[in-house]
């Protein structure tokens, strides 16, 4: 069976892009697959973070994630410090990866925005820690959302490299598992830019635990445009929020856009935006629900990823062992 790693920052609720781009296929993969789930909260490090705000936003994350359907008994799921083997391959990674190569990383660029020599040094070795995640496990299949392309593409280089340069065929060509649709879910607010945990504006997202009331109302607020919705796909092309919406409920419906326009196009956004919040409602609010009854119980989750911890280390640190040993680290 194929291994699956897959990891989100522990940096607030997940929204729902990151349930469209990257946890429902988690789950789906479940089925499958050999998986392994990690709350990367040494990335989150790399913008400073309210160190409480971290743990409980870690907790959150991992009730979120088992209330969406990750199964922590069958699969593994624990946060990323707790398990040495992610930072000793991040460190042999740091110095196989070339400045060249994270120079021209556009996630970096972005975050970094003008003022590159404020930033930590983690944010720009960012892509070694996230190669060492997925190397640390052997994996050969990576779900994620199409922001994180460029990540697996500079993964595999540095895997590449690593085989070249010690003369040995150890790490795998990794796989991205990018979903066709609701690759890329924009804001709400402005169609032209991602969704996200860190927006400001929390008008821009819909999270996980958002109550029915709240994603009624950040619904029928999203922007959107004047005229009447398009009854083809090729319609919504010069129009980015109502592309949006529209992508979100089919992804929502696991439904083709055609489908979806030939049911809504020729009307207003009113009742589309209605019906788009009911879906949303029917298989978020569960979710919320659960999330907050696995709360009350912090130490069973503490108690959860704890053990998760103990498998992972189990699978990784034989492999990174042997990387360390590969280099010529004396033991
Ligand atoms: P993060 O925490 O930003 O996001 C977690 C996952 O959600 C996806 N995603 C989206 N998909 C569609 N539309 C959006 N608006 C959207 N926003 C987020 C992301 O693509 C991601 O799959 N660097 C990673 C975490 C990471 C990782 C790894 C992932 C660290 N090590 C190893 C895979 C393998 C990140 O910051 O994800």
């Amino acid at each position: 069976m194929q291994r699956v790693f897959s990891g989100i920052q522990p940096t607030g609720v997940p929204q729902l892009g990151n349930y469209l781009g990257a946890i429902r296929n988690w789950v789906k993969l479940q089925n499958d697959h050999d998986c392994v789930f990690c709350l990367v909260d040494m990335h989150a490090l790399t913008i400073f973070r309210d160190p409480q705000q971290l743990r409980t936003d870690s907790l959150a994350q991992a009730a979120c994630l088992i209330a969406s359907g990750i199964d922590p008994s069958r699969h593994v799921l624990y946060n990323q410090s707790a398990v040495s083997a992610h930072a000793r391959l991040g460190w042999i990674f740091n110095c196989v990866v070339r400045l060249g190569w994270l120079n021209r990383m556009t996630q970096f660029k972005e975050k970094a925005g003008k003022d590159r020599e404020q930033h930590s040094a983690g944010l720009f070795v960012y892509p070694a820690l996230m190669a060492a995640d997925i190397h640390a496990f052997h994996a050969t299949r990576v779900p994620v959302g199409d922001d994180q392309k460029q990540h697996l593409e500079i993964a595999n280089d540095i895997g590449a490299k690593f085989n070249h340069d010690y003369g040995v065929d150890f790490f795998p060509v990794i796989e991205p598992l990018i979903p066709p649709a609701a690759a890329r879910v924009m804001s709400l607010r402005d169609g032209t830019k991602k969704m996200s945990k860190s927006d400001p504006s929390a008008q821009s997202r819909i999270e996980l635990t958002d109550t029915a009331d709240e994603i009624a109302l950040k619904i029928r607020k999203a922007k959107s445009d004047a005229d009447a919705l398009p009854s083809e796909a090729e319609g919504l092309e010069t129009r980015p929020e109502a592309r949006n919406l529209v992508t979100i409920y089919a992804a929502m419906a696991e439904r083709p856009v055609d489908d979806v326009l030939s049911e809504f196009g020729g009307q207003g956004f009113g009742p589309f935006k209605s019906a788009l919040a009911e879906l949303l409602v029917e298989t978020l609010a569960p979710v919320a629900r659960e999330t907050r009854r696995l709360l009350e119980d912090r130490p069973h989750l503490e108690a959860i990823l704890r053990s998760g911890a103990e498998r992972a280390g189990a699978i990784a640190d034989p492999i990174v062992s042997e990387a360390e040993r590969l280099v010529g680290y004396l033991r």
